[in-house]
């Protein structure tokens, strides 16, 4: 455990604490680390209540679910979201025909300058946008170019592309589809620091992601037989971008959550999620996710374990 998340759950109900109280209850830890750990967690972990004096944030992480459409964004204040990160139910007739390839059996659609314009009102300063898409082919080259030029004019900076290679064994699905797909970045404006300085130390942080995003993130399919979800994504692949682009204790939003894998995550990493799915089956799968999910930490509770609760 970290040090932010051990100050964190040691405080965390006692009201407030001291500097001092928190170099006691750390002697072995240098004192600058300690204060740095409680500055950089303020808003996220700490609230400050007087010079010196602080509290933890009241709540746990938790998950709002939203039946509705993910497009339009306009109950949520200007700056009030930590992280996007959705997986865009694109409309590609073309790659989709031939072979045993499936039609979506959930609504399509082609992202509009107005989408990444209420994503870049709703998303704080610096932090990122994570879409989910397909690998390049000629069918979607234009429209994915399309989607960095709408992001780009609405005030997002592209920040890299890490290719989600779903196994080793490339099938024989011809030009259109392989078993790629693509985690575009983006920042709003200049990426925010989460990066560790290794140089200055003493928890300095530089400009971007908290490290090295991978050359590409190697994660099986989430087996046909466990599926939710017709396009279900591995949690464990939302987890590993989530640890790259948020820090515990922020607000993620998923505007087409599907089964609700991204929301799965966030409570797996201590993240708060607001998740919009249009179709009430879609929505009752997360109920399911979710509840699968508090009845798995309650098992583990009453084991004895030290599961997180919900
Ligand atoms: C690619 S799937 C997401 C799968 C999800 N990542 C998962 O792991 O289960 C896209 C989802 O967006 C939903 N959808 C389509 N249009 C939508 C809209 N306008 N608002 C909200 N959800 C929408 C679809 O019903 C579908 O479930």
């Amino acid at each position: 455990m970290g040090l932010a998340k051990e100050l964190f759950e040691c405080f965390r109900g006692q009201g407030k604490f001291s500097l001092k109280d928190a170099y006691l209850k750390y002697p072995d830890k240098p004192k600058e680390s300690i204060r740095a750990r409680i500055y950089e967690n303020l808003g996220i972990r700490f609230e400050r209540a007087a010079a010196g004096v602080y509290c933890t944030c009241s709540g746990k992480e938790g998950c709002l679910v939203l039946e509705g459409d993910g497009r339009d964004l306009s109950f949520l204040k200007d700056e009030s979201i930590d992280c996007i990160l959705t997986d865009h139910p694109w409309e590609d007739e073309k790659s989709n025909k031939g072979g045993n390839r499936a039609f979506s059996k959930y609504p399509c659609f082609r992202y509009t300058e107005g989408d990444f314009r209420e994503k870049a009102r709703v998303l704080k300063k610096g932090c990122f946008l994570a879409e989910i898409l397909p690998e390049e082919n000629g069918s979607n080259y234009q429209y994915l170019y399309g989607i960095k030029q709408m992001a780009e004019k609405c005030g997002f900076l592209y920040y890299t592309k890490v290719p989600w290679e779903k196994s080793g064994f490339v099938s024989n699905t011809g030009r259109k589809s392989k078993n790629t797909q693509d985690i575009m970045i983006f920042s709003k404006g200049k990426a925010r620091a989460l990066r560790p300085d290794r140089k200055k130390g003493d928890g300095a942080v530089m400009s971007g992601a908290k490290g090295m995003l991978p050359a590409k993130f190697q994660i099986p399919p989430v087996p046909k037989k466990e599926r939710l979800h017709q396009s279900e994504l591995p949690v464990s692949l939302c987890e590993q971008i989530l640890e790259f682009v948020t820090c515990e204790g922020e607000v993620v939003l998923d505007t087409f959550a599907g089964s609700g894998s991204t929301g799965e995550a966030c409570l797996n990493k201590g993240r708060n999620c607001i998740l919009i799915e249009l179709l009430k089956e879609n929505v009752e799968k997360i109920q399911l996710r979710l509840k699968r999910k508090v009845q798995e930490e309650e098992r583990h509770r009453k084991a004895g374990s030290t599961g997180r609760t919900i």
